[in-house]
């Protein structure tokens, strides 16, 4: 019989079945990393959410995001790339994030062409869903440097997220997929702005659904949205059951309210762990000349900035450590992911997870109220 796309994942989904009771796709909570933690998952009943089974975690304190992979930024070439891969790995860095959004696949296959040689065990992988790729030889982005070779196309469907799993799997040439999150499906996105409540419909009754099966079946440990907004995460919370949000945008020293006030107490209730992406604010807090995406810098923003330098010269603090350290600090926070071009970021930022911050510098920066006062910091 000919393997079709739907009786590809349909024998994925036989198998991983299976493999709750015998660990053999890597697929199942205790074939995890030794560290990995578990809380209660909450599943619906009866119009509320009852706490019945294990919640997964990632286990590892600081992660790699995906985004100058797929040439984020500026153009990188593959060699640089796959050094980027082996110097995170060396570091030890053993959780990446990326997404088919990323270079239009170029980034899933970069992590791919070094992970798929790995034993899935040693390592824990997120990639997203909402976007499927289609070939265009002429597309092009400004987000994405280089040639693309694809276009795109949103689908928030349960059959579209299935396909997207699946073409992630080929991509990356690995078994399995440890977390899922439902892609940009968020109001900053240029390509849906208020449109995005009608995504968020089909993604309700098609995406979250197909995932919480996928995960009740053991063919993923968790799944949540990434986005780069707090409202469609509050929402989800709401009509589903995630286990995890990748924030991005939302929580580094230089912005971080809406998350502390709204989002991370809502997730704490619930036993969902957060995902911190963006950390260094897209390179400032990195020393780039670059904040987030659009090409804007703020003044309240670049004022604060320069406040924070100022302060961490005089701590003799390294600002990007300091920031990293901040966003790992939360209790709700299972990791942050700063994107990383080469293998000399990925040891420095590895590194910076345990340089000492002195607690007179965090001390400042909220007497300042350059951060806010609630805010955990890091324990020396
Ligand atoms: N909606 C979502 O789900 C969403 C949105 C945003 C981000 N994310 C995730 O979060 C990850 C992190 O976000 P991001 O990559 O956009 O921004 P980021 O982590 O805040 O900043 C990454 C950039 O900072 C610079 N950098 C990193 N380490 C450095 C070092 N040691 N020294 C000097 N510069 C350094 C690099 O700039 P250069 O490239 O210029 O060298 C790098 O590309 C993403 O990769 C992605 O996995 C998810």
């Amino acid at each position: 019989m000919s393997t079709t796309r739907r009786n590809f994942i349909h024998t994925l989904t036989k198998g991983a079945a299976a493999a709750a009771i015998t660990p053999v796709l890597g697929s199942s909570l205790d074939g995890l990393a030794p560290e990995s933690s578990v809380t209660p998952i909450i599943t619906e009943s009866a119009g509320s959410f009852e706490p019945t089974k294990l919640r997964y975690r990632v286990p590892h304190k600081i992660g790699m995001g995906g985004v100058a992979l797929g040439n984020g930024f500026a153009e990188t070439d593959d060699t640089t790339a796959l050094q980027a891969m082996q110097g995170a790995w060396d570091a030890g860095i053993r959780y990446f994030d990326t997404s088919p959004w990323y270079g239009l696949g170029l980034s899933e296959r970069r992590m791919g062409n070094f992970l798929h040689g790995k034993d899935k065990k040693e390592y824990v992988i997120s990639t997203k869903v909402g976007r499927l790729m289609y070939p265009d030889a002429d597309f092009t982005h400004p987000l994405w440097k280089g040639r693309l070779n694809f276009n795109y196309k949103y689908d928030y469907t349960a059959d579209g997220v299935r396909r997207s799993v699946e073409d992630s799997l080929l991509r990356l040439g690995i078994p399995a997929l440890d977390i899922v999150f439902i892609h940009d499906l968020s109001p900053d996105n240029g390509d849906m702005k208020d449109k995005w409540v009608e995504y968020f419909k089909v993604a309700q009754n098609g995406a979250m659904k197909a995932l919480t099966k996928m995960r009740e079946e053991g063919l993923i440990k968790a799944w949540g949205l990434g986005v780069n907004t707090i409202e469609p995460a509050m929402q989800t919370l709401e009509v589903a059951d995630p286990d995890v949000f990748l924030s991005a945008t939302q929580y580094s020293l230089v912005k971080h309210k809406d998350d502390l006030e709204v989002l991370f107490p809502a997730c704490e209730k619930r036993d969902v762990s957060i995902i911190v992406g963006a950390p260094l604010a897209a390179g400032l807090l990195a020393g780039k000349d670059r904040y987030l995406y659009a090409g804007e810098k703020p003044k309240d923003v670049m004022d604060k900035y320069a406040k924070m330098k100022k302060i961490a010269t005089a701590h003799k603090v390294d600002l990007r450590s300091a920031a990293l350290q901040f966003t790992a600090a939360p209790k709700v926070v299972a990791s942050t992911i700063p994107g990383i071009r080469t293998a000399q970021q990925a040891a420095e930022n590895y590194a910076s997870m345990s340089a000492k911050i002195p607690v007179d510098f965090w001390a400042e920066l909220k007497k300042e109220k350059l951060i806010e006062e609630r805010a955990e910091v890091p324990k020396v």
